[in-house]
């Protein structure tokens, strides 16, 4: 299975990449699976992700998943955006290849990471 032209997309063009400075959440994940990491960044209001942005030295698949992750997850309450999974970020892509399934966990993994660091702070 060939990567779809989706994930080619987002990995030429990532969304939302970078840092947010203040960010009121922030959540790190690393792959047990090869050793890349992801880093994602929220900020909150009223429940609310209203600003989003990562970083991640992963892969093709890391770095399209994680931006797809951030587009799904802005505007999102914090709920709802616990309520995503690796699968709804795949799906979102129009699949992955089996054996980069998972590569989409680190995405998905670090926003849940930023948000129960949210939660814990505040
Ligand atoms: Fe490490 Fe894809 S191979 S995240």
């Amino acid at each position: 299975m060939d990567y779809s032209e989706k994930v080619l997309d987002h990995f030429a063009n990532p969304r939302n990449i970078g840092e947010i400075s203040d960010a009121d959440g922030v959540g790190t994940v690393g792959n047990p699976a090869c050793g890349d990491m992801t880093t994602v960044y929220i900020r909150v209001k009223d429940g609310r992700i209203t600003d989003i942005k990562f970083k991640t030295f992963g892969c093709a698949a890391a770095i399209a998943t994680a931006s797809m992750t951030t587009e799904l997850a802005l505007g999102k309450t914090l709920d709802e955006a616990l309520a995503m999974s690796r699968n709804d970020v795949a799906d979102a892509l129009d699949g992955l290849p089996p054996v980069k399934m998972h590569c989409s966990n680190l995405a998905a993994d670090a926003l849940h990471a930023a948000i129960e660091e949210y939660l814990a702070k505040s």
